[in-house]
C-alpha cells in the first residue's frame, strides 16, 4: 500500500511514520508536512536514506500540489492540523485555515482520486466539557470550546458530509491527550519536564484541578493501524487508555521522576474557556476492532521523562529561536 500522511514531521505523525513501517516493511509513505514551528524533520532523522519514507513539504490547504500527489495513493492519514489551544486563544486564523479549508482540500482530492480510505486524525476536544461524571461516547454531541476545538469539529462534519453525500470511505477518529517522545514542548509534559530539568517554573493554570486522560503516544498509533485495517467506514471511534490525572497530579510525577522540588510549581492566570475534564469511552473501538492499551501509564510515563533526559539536544534545539518569542508572548505577562 502507497499511504499519504499529512503532519508526519509532528509529533504523533512522526511516531506513526515511525510506528507504521517498522510493522509494515513493504508500504510506502509520502510524508507531507508543511513544517510550520512545531514540525520537524529531525523526530524522523533515523529514517533517512530509507526509500520507504518520501517527504514533501508542502501546504495541505494547496489543491494543485495535494491533487497532484493524491493520484496514486491508496489510503490518507490526516494528522496535519494547528494543534495548541493556547495558539488558537492568540490568533485562530491559522486554525481555519489548516484545520478547516486543509481538511476539505484533502477530501476533495481524496473523492476525485478514488483513495481506498480516508482516516482522520481528531481529538476528544469536540465533545468539550465533561462535569465530574461519565465518559465521552461517539454519540456525545460535538461541544468544542475553544477555537482549535471548534476548528477540529469543523473538519470532522466536513469528513462526514463527505462520506455521507460523496461516499467518500473515511473514518474518523478521536484520541484523548497524547505523551511520549518528540512532542513539541508547548504542550503540558513535555513543556514541565524540559522545564524542570532546567530548574525554571513550571506555569500552572488556575488551580491545576483540571483534569485529562493520557494516553501514550504508540498506544495511539496502534489503534489508527486497527483502524486503517478495519475501521469501517462512516464511523467514528474514540481512543483512549483510561487514565485520567489532574494537572498537578502530573506535575507531581515529573518533579518526582527527576527529583526536583515542588517549589518550582508556579500558579499562572487560567486558560481562558479551559474545559475543566475529559475522558474517554474507548470501548467501541475495543469490541469492535479488537484495539486495547498496551502501555501502562506509570511506565509510560517513566519512560517518556528518560526520553527527555536522554534527548536534550533535541528538546533544546527546539527550544532555541522561534519558539522564544512565543514563549514570551504566553507566559511573560501571566
Ligand atoms: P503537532 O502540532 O505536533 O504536529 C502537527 C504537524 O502538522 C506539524 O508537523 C506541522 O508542521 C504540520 N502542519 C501544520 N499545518 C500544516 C499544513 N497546512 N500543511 C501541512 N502540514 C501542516 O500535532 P500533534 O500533537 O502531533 O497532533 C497531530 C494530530 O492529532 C492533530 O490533528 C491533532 O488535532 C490530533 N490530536 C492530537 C492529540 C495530542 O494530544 N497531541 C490528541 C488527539 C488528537
Ligand atoms: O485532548 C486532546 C488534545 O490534547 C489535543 O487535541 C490537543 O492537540 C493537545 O494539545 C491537547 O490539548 P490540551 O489543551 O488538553 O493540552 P495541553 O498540553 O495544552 O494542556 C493540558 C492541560 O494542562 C490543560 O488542562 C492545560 C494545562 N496546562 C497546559 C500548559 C501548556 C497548564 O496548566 N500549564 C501549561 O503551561
Amino acid at each position: 500500500m502507497k499511504l499519504l500522511v499529512t503532519g508526519g514531521c509532528g509529533f504523533i505523525g512522526s511516531n506513526f511514520v515511525r510506528h507504521y513501517l517498522e510493522g509494515h516493511p513493504d508500504d510506502t509513505i509520502v510524508n507531507l508536512d508543511l513544517l510550520t514551528y512545531c514540525g520537524n524533520l529531525e523526530n524522523l532523522r533515523d529514517l533517512e536514506g530509507d526509500e520507504r519514507h518520501r517527504f514533501v513539504r508542502g501546504d495541505i490547504a494547496d489543491r494543485e500540489l495535494i491533487a497532484e500527489l493524491m493520484r496514486d495513493i491508496d489510503l490518507v492519514v490526516n494528522f496535519a492540523a494547528e494543534s495548541h489551544v493556547d495558539r488558537s486563544i492568540l490568533d485562530p486564523s491559522p486554525f481555519i485555515h489548516t484545520n478547516v479549508l486543509g481538511t476539505q482540500v484533502l477530501l476533495h482530492a481524496a473523492k476525485e482520486a478514488g483513495v481506498g480510505k480516508f482516516v482522520h486524525v481528531s481529538t476528544d476536544e469536540v465533545y468539550g466539557d465533561l462535569g465530574p461524571e461519565g465518559y465521552f461516547t461517539e454519540t456525545t454531541p460535538l461541544a468544542p470550546n475553544s477555537p482549535y476545538s471548534a476548528s477540529k469539529a469543523a473538519s470532522d462534519l466536513l469528513v462526514r458530509a463527505y462520506h455521507r453525500t460523496f461516499g467518500l470511505p473515511a473514518v474518523i477518529t478521536r484520541c484523548s491527550n497524547n505523551y511520549g517522545p518528540y512532542q513539541f514542548p508547548e504542550k503540558l509534559i513535555p513543556l514541565f519536564i524540559t522545564n524542570a530539568m532546567a530548574d525554571e517554573s513550571l506555569p500552572i493554570y488556575g488551580d491545576g484541578l483540571n483534569v485529562r486522560d493520557w494516553i501514550y503516544v504508540i498506544d495511539h498509533c496502534r489503534a489508527l493501524e486497527a483502524v486503517i485495517d478495519r475501521g469501517r467506514p462512516g464511523e467514528v471511534y474514540n481512543i483512549g487508555a483510561d487514565s485520567e490525572r489532574t494537572n498537578m497530579e502530573i506535575t507531581k510525577t515529573i518533579l518526582a521522576e527527576l527529583g526536583k522540588p515542588e517549589s518550582l510549581m508556579t500558579f499562572v492566570k487560567d486558560r481562558p474557556g479551559h474545559d475543566r475534564r475529559y475522558a474517554i469511552d474507548s470501548s467501541k473501538i475495543q469490541s469492535e476492532l479488537g484495539w486495547q492499551p498496551a502501555f501502562p501509564f506509570a511506565q509510560a510515563m517513566k519512560q517518556t521523562v528518560a526520553w527527555y533526559v536522554e534527548n536534550r539536544e533535541w528538546w533544546q534545539r527546539v527550544k532555541s529561536g522561534a519558539y522564544r518569542d512565543y514563549y514570551e508572548e504566553q507566559y511573560g505577562c501571566r
